[in-house]
């Protein structure tokens, strides 16, 4: 409840983190139990095509595991945008979400699962960094999406050894086939 609104804490892990491109009433460092972020969802609307469906983000359960991010407060109609936004498999999940500094509530995130038609599952990080030099959508190639996730997440002072690994494979590839 805000203001007389409902409003509610909405958890991002992936390119919400550096991109919000919808209005939210306070946005804070935040942080999910048992969860990790993988690059095992295709997109085949964004960051790839229907034929050639590139690599994006999503949250696999994991007990132990703490997944970083950055949490909105949001009015429900923000979700009417980000539905149509992030459509490709993507379901809605209520979540404890834990504040980096202190306290927790209950929230919503977002979570592609492996029975959505477009999810593509577990490859090595090299495999994954092949795969995203190859790929490129309508929201441009692939490998922004990985370069902008890593710096969003070095930026929040976040290591995230799978993302920070496809980021080092890519950097290579690149090197040797600019
Ligand atoms: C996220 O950043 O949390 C996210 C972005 C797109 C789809 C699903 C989740």
């Amino acid at each position: 409840q805000f203001d007389g609104h409902h409003s509610v804490w909405l958890f991002g892990y992936g390119s919400l983190i550096y991109k919000a491109d919808f209005p939210y009433l306070e946005r804070r460092p935040a942080s999910i139990a048992n969860w990790t972020r993988r690059f095992w969802q295709g997109s085949h609307d964004h960051r790839g095509t229907p034929e050639a469906p590139g690599r994006v983000v999503t949250i696999i359960e994991e007990p132990g595991a703490v997944c970083h991010g950055m949490a909105y407060l949001v009015t429900p109609e923000v979700f009417t945008h980000l539905d149509h936004r992030e459509k490709n498999g993507y379901l809605r999940l209520a979540i404890p979400i834990a504040f980096e500094d202190g306290g927790s509530v209950e929230g919503l995130v977002y979570i592609a699962t492996p029975d959505n038609t477009a999810f593509l599952g577990e490859a090595s990080e090299q495999e994954i960094a092949r795969h995203i030099a190859r790929s490129a959508g309508p929201s441009g190639p692939n490998s922004d999406y990985l370069n902008h996730l890593a710096n969003a997440l070095r930026e929040l002072g976040r290591h995230d050894q799978h993302v920070f690994e496809i980021e080092r494979h890519l950097a290579a590839l690149k090197k040797h086939q600019p």
